[in-house]
């Protein structure tokens, strides 16, 4: 897929597994446009991307904000959305308040930009949606992350359908090192990627080019639509 002019939108592409897709895009020769909340982080993330990619600001959680992004984007061909706050607590003792902002972020932040994006995605482009192995293995305190998980994969199957020909997948990603962890303090955060990987059969946590390879393979797979692509070093396993 080198395919000068084909152009791949990140909404969350400022971080983690979003940057690195932005990333492997740029080195495949693709246009590439990230977009997420913070001016500071656009700016960051096209500092690394270098000369010739675009960046806005915009967030999933404000339909305005979608519809003004993708309306400077125009036309394009393949979307990405790793944008998404997925605190965890416990089930009893987090408020429902609590639990649909998990909803609001990564559930129907991911509908919202695809129901918008959608008219604009050019014949043989994509989407690809990012849902989590909590989906289908969860961890106690992620009931709101799972259900959410689980409703991305299930509207990847009905876009997959509605949407056709223009191809829907799903990425459910396990423990990857990504800025996503850095509110924790670092000897908790290194312990828990040690522990984790330990158990796992790749004997390791996932960095986010593990993903990113998969998002680019989505992209360019004609074949490949309505499918959960789980990446978790085998965690289903464990
Ligand atoms: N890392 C993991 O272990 C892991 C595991 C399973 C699933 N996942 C999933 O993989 C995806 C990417 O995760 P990551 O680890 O790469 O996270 P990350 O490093 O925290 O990056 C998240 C990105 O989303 C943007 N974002 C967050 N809320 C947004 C909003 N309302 N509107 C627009 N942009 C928003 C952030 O930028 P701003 O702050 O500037 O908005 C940032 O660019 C997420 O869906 C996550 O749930 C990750």
């Amino acid at each position: 897929m080198s395919e000068r002019g084909t152009k791949v939108v990140v909404v969350g592409g400022t971080s983690g597994i979003g940057l690195a897709v932005a990333e492997k895009a740029v080195a495949a020769g693709l246009q590439v446009v990230v977009a997420s909340r913070t001016e500071q982080r656009v700016k960051r993330a096209l500092n690394t991307l270098g000369a010739g990619t675009e960046g806005y600001t915009v967030d999933v959680m404000k339909e305005e904000s979608i519809r003004d992004f993708f309306a400077q984007v125009g036309k394009f061909h393949h979307l990405v959305v790793t944008a998404g706050e997925t605190p965890m607590g416990g089930f009893v003792t987090t408020s429902v308040e609590a639990a649909k902002a998990v909803f609001d972020s990564k559930f129907w932040g991911q509908y919202m930009s695809a129901k918008i994006a959608a008219p604009s995605i050019a014949e043989g482009g994509s989407i690809t949606f990012f849902s989590g192995s909590f989906s289908r293995r969860p961890a106690s305190g992620a009931a709101a992350l799972a259900a959410t998980n689980a409703a991305v994969e299930g509207l990847t199957r009905a876009l997959a359908v509605e949407l056709s020909p223009l191809r829907v997948n799903c990425i459910a990603p396990g423990l990857v090192v990504t800025p996503m962890y850095d509110g924790m303090d670092k000897t908790s955060r290194d312990e828990m990627f040690a522990q984790v990987g330990a158990s796992l059969p790749a004997k390791r946590v996932g960095q986010p080019e593990d993903i990113a390879e998969t998002a680019l393979y989505l992209m360019k797979s004609r074949f490949t639509t309505g499918t959960v692509v789980q990446i978790d070093g085998g965690a289903l396993l464990a």
